[in-house]
């Protein structure tokens, strides 16, 4: 299972980079508005952090201007991904792009006909938010689990599911049972799953224990 960044936290990034655990990344508009940087420069840093997609998301909901600015964004670097909503107009702007060998992600995705219809418009990454449903009281991983058998049913379509809006390692550890492609995690959510109690115990053990052989390696 591919882990994607869900930030734009340059120093955050280069570390997951560091411990072999950066696939990708993904932003949106409230990401980059928190940063309080500018868009393109900031993309164009990260693009050059890491190697694989990085979604960067068109900012406007019209058809033209969406068109525009994915073509503009598509330019910054070989692995951008555009990122669209899930609209019509989005889908058609997904459709465009890909068409052209523009990775497109189409996010905001909350149903399982909404991914089918992502894969139909050559989408090469759906992003179902998982968090934001769990939040009104349905179960995100029901939809991760919905769309890969639907997408297993229909093996002409080769977009990856790319679970989204994740909240703590319970969403990952069953996205990587489900088998789904990828996960786009904020990156202290990755980190917390290096951590357990017995690896910390067990770790403090073993240095006392060193320290009575009065040994040292180097
Ligand atoms: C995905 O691409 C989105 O950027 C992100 O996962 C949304 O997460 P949130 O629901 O925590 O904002």
């Amino acid at each position: 299972m591919k882990f994607f960044a869900d930030t734009s936290d340059l120093d955050a990034i280069k570390d997951l980079a560091d411990c072999g655990m950066l696939d990708g990344v993904t932003t949106n508009p409230s990401i980059i508005a928190k940063s309080g940087k500018e868009f393109i420069p900031l993309i164009k840093e990260i693009c050059q952090i890491c190697d694989g997609p990085v979604s960067a998301e068109v900012a406007s909901t019209d058809f033209e201007i969406m068109m525009k600015e994915g073509e503009k964004l598509a330019k910054i670097a070989d692995n951008i991904a555009v990122k669209v909503p899930l609209t019509e107009a989005g889908l058609k702007v997904c459709k465009s792009l890909s068409d052209n060998g523009t990775m497109v992600n189409v996010t905001l995705c909350f149903s399982p006909m909404q991914a089918l219809l992502a894969a139909k418009a050559g989408a090469s990454f759906i992003s179902p938010f998982v968090g934001r449903l769990d939040d009104i009281g349905q179960d995100g991983m029901d939809l991760i689990a919905d769309i890969l058998t639907i997408y297993d049913n229909y093996p002409q379509y080769d977009t990856e599911v790319l679970v989204a809006s994740i909240r703590h390692p319970e969403h990952i550890l069953q996205s990587a049972r489900l088998g789904a492609d990828v996960v786009t995690c904020p990156p202290e959510v990755i980190k917390k799953l290096y951590k357990h109690p017995l690896t910390d115990k067990g770790l403090a053990d073993f240095v006392e224990d060193w320290k009575k052989t009065g040994q040292s390696i180097l």
